[in-house]
């Protein structure tokens, strides 16, 4: 393991057995993790060249099974974020896409840094379950089109591993350690149609768009060589995603949205990704057809009851699609008043992040347990114009002390000013 440190630390190059070596070696917990953070702090520093990183990821795939879905009579479609605020996106477009008639079926992350993650969203729902089989996975995506789930021991478990340590030692924002880690989790999973959703700006990894352009194409390489269908869209996060910030709050504005109601960008978004998958793979021949099916799937209530029959697949509580008071919610409840009055200019996402896992929406430790009611709702976006004591958010909190903390913070993170801001569209650019 030093030695593949120091080849590193030194731009001497890995082979792909040195990097096989390595995830296994981790995987079957053979190496620590200081030694494991020490050589991530190199690639994030150093980077990886492109045979290196393409070896990760086949390292990442082989650590676990690669699921043969359309062997098994499934030809899914799969999406993935590259993290952000309030991104509840898979929530919302998961289940519209599987009730169009395009089954998904994805392997989704935890909270990562100062971003959110699908499966921390996910557990939320009282009884969930994320660490399904091989087997359960394929079987589920067959009965019901709909299955997220986790990295387990079955697949990609080198990432699952590397994913946790990287969380809370500052090794995430690199583009060989995020293109290996999404690309793999991908190609494990087996679907066939892969949308990308590459975030850029003050609440991503990669915060300028060059930045978030060479991670698309890095990650647009691994998926074509590995035999995948996909397209990339470049979308900023440069204020959160909706308006709910933490676990339970934004399963609840996805179901929200699934209802019909819920905030524009987020709708707009499922819809523009959705519609990408269904041109994809060949079920609408153009965006507007596409996305006039996921508007009828919408309003038709069928996207809601795919996320019922998921959630009773995956031993959730489905009542919650229905009532969902039945999420947990935070017993502090505190609004953050503006001091002052202007048009919102911006909002700094990431400040945000760090504020919602500072409520214990996230992790600073590996393993650390989370509290899933834990948030922020934004009542005001960017380019509202508020007057001086309108309500810009609420804190949601376990205690007067934690939310008085966050409420400061919320109040710093908003950029008040005369003029209105300039807006531009939510998806930039899709790379096809
Ligand atoms: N999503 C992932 O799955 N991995 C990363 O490294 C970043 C976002």
């Amino acid at each position: 393991m030093l030695e593949l440190i120091e080849r590193t630390k030194r731009r001497q190059g890995l082979t792909a057995e040195g990097l096989r070596w390595l995830v296994q070696a981790y995987v079957d917990e053979e190496i620590p993790d200081y030694q494991v953070a020490a050589w991530l702090m190199a690639v994030l520093l150093i980077g990886l060249g492109a045979e290196e990183t393409i070896g990760l990821t086949e390292a990442l795939v082989a650590s676990g099974r690669r699921l043969d879905l359309v062997g098994h009579g499934v030809v899914a479609a799969d999406k993935h974020s590259t993290g952000g605020i309030g991104d509840k996106t898979t929530l919302v477009l998961g289940p519209l896409v599987a009730a169009a008639g395009l089954p998904v079926a994805k392997m989704s992350g935890r909270g990562l840094g100062f971003t959110g993650g699908t499966l921390d969203k996910l557990e939320a729902v009282p009884g969930l379950r994320v660490d399904l089989s091989a087997t359960q996975f394929v079987r589920q995506a067959q009965t019901t089109g709909l299955v997220i789930a986790g990295q387990t021991a079955d697949m990609a478990p080198g990432d699952g591993k590397l994913y946790a340590l990287r969380d809370v030692t500052g090794t995430v924002d690199s583009v060989p350690l995020i293109a290996a880690s999404v690309m793999s989790k991908k190609i494990a999973a087996g679907a066939r149609f892969v949308v990308l959703d590459v975030k850029m700006g003050n609440g991503a990894f990669m915060e300028q768009p060059e930045a978030a352009r060479e991670l698309a194409g890095t990650m647009l390489t691994i998926g074509r060589a590995a035999g995948l269908k996909m397209a990339a869209a470049l979308s900023w996060m440069d204020q959160p995603l909706g308006r709910a910030i933490g676990n339970a709050l934004e399963v609840a504005e996805a179901i929200q949205t699934l209802r019909g109601g819920g905030p524009d960008d987020l709708r707009d978004l499922c819809f523009g990704l959705g519609s990408e998958l269904l041109r994809l793979s060949g079920m609408e021949a153009d965006e507007t057809a596409a996305r006039r099916r996921l508007e009828a799937v919408l309003a038709s209530g069928a996207a809601l009851a795919k996320l019922r029959e998921m959630i009773l697949a995956q031993g959730g509580d489905p009542a919650v699609v229905d009532e969902p008071q039945r999420l947990p919610h935070a017993p502090v409840e505190v609004p953050v008043y503006a001091d002052r009055p202007g048009h919102v200019r911006a909002i700094a996402a990431r400040d945000l992040g760090y504020v919602a896992i500072g409520l214990g929406a996230g992790r600073t430790k590996k393993g650390e347990k989370i509290d899933h009611a834990t948030g922020i709702v934004l009542h005001a976006k960017v380019g509202a114009l508020v007057a001086a004591g309108d309500a810009l958010a609420t804190v949601h909190a376990t205690s007067p002390d934690t939310a008085a903390q966050a409420v400061s913070a919320v109040r710093a993170a908003y950029a008040l000013g005369a003029e209105p801001p300039t807006l531009h569209p939510l998806i930039e650019e899709v790379l096809r």
